[in-house]
């Protein structure tokens, strides 16, 4: 867990023709404007160069623009790259430019490379964005290849800063931008294990080493237990697999003199067939993702336990394996959950509400007062959404705020879906207290999905936050990797840790 690749320092910004930090590139982040002001490298045939490229077209400036210039001995580093922030220095065009810079290093296979920070923006900013950006730039999914060629590295990185920057501050800068891009690259990891690889009761182990690593308290409830406590709805999700399900909890009281506790759940699907209302096979591939929201929380989590914020905290992850056999339950279905409501079982793939209502009752039960849950939740919000923007349902739009707050402090986009009782009212069942699915209708998909799991919060205040279309990628997207992008670390580290962060 947590290998640190990249050695990331300060030292203070002399010349461009000193490279004290011995780096093979250095690193120049320019803003339109800047750009055009011109003689922005420090040597004017590179300078030359680049105006070249602006003239005709191929670097503009632009957030997203990354250009490799090879020195040829002009200044003592093998390359120039320059990274362009389109017209804002801002953490967000920062963070960028370090992702397609990292990229690039490791292309050129460059080990050292040197970051001036920009002048535009304060320099614990610049450092926090560039050091994410050059974590989660060189992230790389694992491979199970026999023989796997060597693959290239970025050893080091050297943020260089002006003369009168704060070293100490800025060390801190880097070590808590680590810890929140380590988050973000657990996540990753643990939802781009394939189904085979991670099942419930291997997530279940998961999260006790990061409760060991950080000190949390840690329940697992097998399946016995699950069943035995009344929990009819995950026995019921996880029925069909020989691999079964696992209720998990952690517990953090970084704040023992309020009574103020928040419950953070989970989807923890370990894959999703659909089960007897199975999925078209073309692309099912992709519910190898379907334990984003757990992993999302878990990497979050990992920042909590370095940072330590003043709250109290209950995660619960419901994982089960949606599967297909003689076990597995069935539409038509109704099962009792822990809460005592019944649910009519129209669709066996609109699992992860069911399993989600649960953990929210035994969230509450524990003592939670507020409610999140993060859930690869629906298709349906892709049809709203696309792979852009993660949705959020709540019955509570002051909890919300802050939320949004510290989801465009972390530059992760949120967007709040309404939360009208029409909707609520397409749940209604005729033998059951609420039916899983809306039937033959796929209208207002994601509301109605996120409601059946509001049902169960009740009167507690509660956010739904539905990742579906963004935890996980077919193919590489400007900054985010194909597979799995660990989206919502940033935003619940930055709710729960503030400007300790951010
Ligand atoms: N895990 C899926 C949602 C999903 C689908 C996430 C595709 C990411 C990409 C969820 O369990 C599911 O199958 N939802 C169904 C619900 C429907 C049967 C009411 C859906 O959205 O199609
Ligand atoms: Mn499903
Ligand atoms: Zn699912």
């Amino acid at each position: 867990m947590f290998i640190k690749i990249t050695d990331i320092t300060t030292q203070v910004f002399t010349s461009y023709s000193n490279n004290e930090a011995q780096a093979d590139a250095i690193v120049i982040c320019l803003t339109e404007s800047e750009l055009r002001q011109g003689a922005v490298l420090g040597q004017p045939q590179l300078d030359q160069a680049l105006q070249g490229l602006k003239e005709k077209g191929i670097f503009t400036g632009a957030s997203g623009e990354l250009e490799a210039l090879p020195t040829h001995g002009l200044l003592p580093y093998a390359y120039v790259l320059v990274a362009g922030l389109g017209p804002v220095t801002s953490r967000e065009t920062l963070r960028a430019a370090s992702v397609y810079a990292a990229r690039e290093a490791l292309a050129l296979r460059l080990e050292r490379l040197a970051l001036k920070l920009p002048s535009s923006i304060d320099s614990r900013s610049a450092v926090i964005a560039l050091t994410e950006g050059l974590l989660l730039g060189t992230y790389r999914i694992a491979s199970y290849r026999k023989n796997e060629p060597v693959r290239a590295e970025l050893r080091q990185a050297v943020l260089l800063t002006e003369a009168a920057a704060d070293a100490a501050l800025l060390a801190q800068a880097i070590a808590t931008a680590e810890t929140v891009a380590e988050g973000t690259n657990y996540a990753r990891d643990l939802t781009n294990l394939p189904g085979n690889k991670l099942v419930p009761a291997s997530l279940a182990e998961e999260a006790m080493k990061l409760a060991q690593h950080c000190g949390f308290a840690c329940e697992v409830l097998d399946e016995q237990e699950i069943a035995a406590r009344g929990m009819g709805g995950l026995t019921a999700v996880g029925a069909g697999s020989v691999n079964p399900p696992r209720l998990i909890t952690l517990q953090y009281k970084g704040d023992p003199d309020s009574t103020d506790v928040l419950g953070i759940v989970g989807k923890g699907v370990t894959f999703d067939t659909g089960g007897i209302s199975m999925k078209d096979p073309d692309g099912m591939e992709e519910m190898i993702s379907d334990m984003g929201g757990a992993a999302s929380i878990l990497g979050a989590m990992h920042v909590v336990g370095q940072l330590k914020p003043k709250v109290n905290l209950i995660v619960v992850i419901p994982s089960a394996e949606n599967m297909t056999s003689g076990a597995a339950y069935r539409p038509g279905d109704v099962v009792t959950l822990l809460s005592g409501h019944s649910v009519e079982v129209l669709n066996t793939d609109a699992e992860g509400r069911i399993i989600l209502a649960e953990g929210l009752t035994y969230a509450k039960q524990l003592g939670a007062n507020r409610l999140i849950d993060v859930a690869t939740l629906t298709g349906a919000v892709l049809i709203s959404f696309g792979d852009v923007a993660t949705a959020a349902v709540t019955n509570d739009d002051e909890f919300l705020k802050p939320f949004m707050g510290a989801a465009a402090q972390a530059d992760e986009k949120v967007w709040q879906l309404p939360n009208y009782p029409e909707y609520r009212a397409m749940l209604k069942s005729d033998v059951a207290d609420v039916r899983n699915s809306t039937g033959t209708s796929r209208w207002a998909g994601a509301t109605t999905a996120g409601l059946f799991i509001g049902f169960f919060a009740e009167e507690t205040p509660w956010i739904h936050l539905d990742t579906g279309g963004t935890a996980w990628l077919w193919s590489e997207k400007g900054t985010e990797p194909k597979g799995a992008t660990g989206v919502m670390v940033r935003t619940l580290a930055s709710y729960l840790c503030g400007s300790a962060i951010y």
